[in-house]
């Protein structure tokens, strides 16, 4: 029991079955309810089946002329048609609220709540979150792939988190089994989903809807922290990317700049207007996150010059393509992305 509870703190524990959200346990309700029924259903049908075989097997003893034979049975008929009808009209209703449960009600947060609202773009192959505003402050953050959100504590104000899903490309799913269900993001509409964390810790998630060659390694990442550190992590990505005075890294900057790494990337810098892209990650604060390419591999100096020098060496397909620096540029890209805290 106790190796149970500590796999389901594990963040590689991806299961329905120990939600830390509401809405991650009403689904977890309903599947445990559906799958009783349709399992009592199960044992009941194939029970009557294993019992007529058994009782009117051939027997040795028994001639073998044929038992009487019944046509149509009105009662029997009535019973079968109307108990599955009760069934599926059960079932129904159970799913219609679970349905209302999960529903996001974004202009309507509980009173006293304090939500965050949060916009993300799903991108081939990897997430885009706009953090829009927490609590009544506006908030202008971009960041990627990795999400923060606030836990709510039990007897403190409720901290919901609504999302806003859309797609710059083709149709994805977000999906953070622990902290809700599956909710698609389209090109040209924008859907709705709520979490709201009910424990602190690093909750994985996957893309749910085949959305090309990478799918698989479109990766989620949400990590619930306490409300203090979450306040300290907003403060800290609303900052603009630190601007290096010494002269090495000057000059690893201005390499940068002359790369055509600014058509795609954003860095915010206070008097930087150049490096503003928006086709990938916003990189002002790259080296706050763990991981690169979406949650695959861990953002070490290593793994971050394998990527720039052929990101299609850890995510075939992708669609940054690498430049073929050469080696003195590559160090300062290196360089510069690595004082990106
Ligand atoms: Cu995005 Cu599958």
């Amino acid at each position: 029991m106790l190796a149970l509870l500590a796999a389901a703190s594990q963040p590689e524990n991806l299961s329905i079955l120990s939600p830390a959200s509401p809405s991650a346990e009403s689904i977890k309700g309903l599947l445990i309810l559906v799958c009783a029924i349709t399992g009592g259903i199960l044992v009941l049908v194939e029970g009557i089946l294993i019992y007529a075989l058994v009782r009117s097997r051939r027997r040795a003893g028994r001639d073998d002329a044929e038992p009487p034979q019944v046509y149509g049975s009105k009662p029997i008929e009535i019973a079968w048609t109307v108990a599955p009808g009760i069934v599926v009209f059960v079932l129904v209703l159970l799913v219609g609220r679970v349905l209302w449960e999960v529903r996001p009600d974004a202009d309507k947060p509980p009173p006293g709540a304090k939500p965050l609202y949060v916009t993300v773009v799903g991108h081939q192959w990897w997430w885009e979150y706009r953090y829009d505003s927490y609590d009544g402050r506006e908030l202008g953050i971009t960041t990627a792939n990795e999400l923060h959100i606030p836990v709510s504590e039990p007897g403190k104000p409720p901290r919901p988190v609504y999302l806003n899903l859309q797609s710059a490309d083709v149709c994805h799913s977000f999906w953070v089994p622990r902290l809700g269900g599956k909710t698609d993001l389209l090109p040209g509409r924008a859907n709705t989903m709520w979490l709201q964390a009910d424990q602190t810790g690093l909750f994985l998630g996957q893309c749910a809807e085949y959305c090309g060659t990478q799918h698989a390694n479109m990766l989620l990442r949400v990590v619930v922290e306490s409300p203090e550190e979450f306040e300290r992590y907003l403060a800290e990505e609303a900052k603009p990317a630190i601007d290096p005075t010494e002269k090495t890294a000057l000059a690893d900057k201005n390499t940068f700049r002359s790369l055509s790494c600014v058509n795609c990337h954003t860095i915010r810098d206070k008097q930087d207007t150049r490096v503003n892209g928006t086709f990938g990650p916003d990189l002002t604060h790259l080296m706050a996150r763990k991981t690169i390419a979406s949650g695959m591999v861990e953002n070490t100096p290593e793994n971050l010059r394998k990527w720039v020098l052929s990101p299609n060496s850890i995510k075939p397909g992708c669609l940054m393509s690498g430049f073929e620096l050469n080696e003195r540029e590559m160090n300062s890209v290196i360089g510069y992305l690595k004082s990106l805290k």
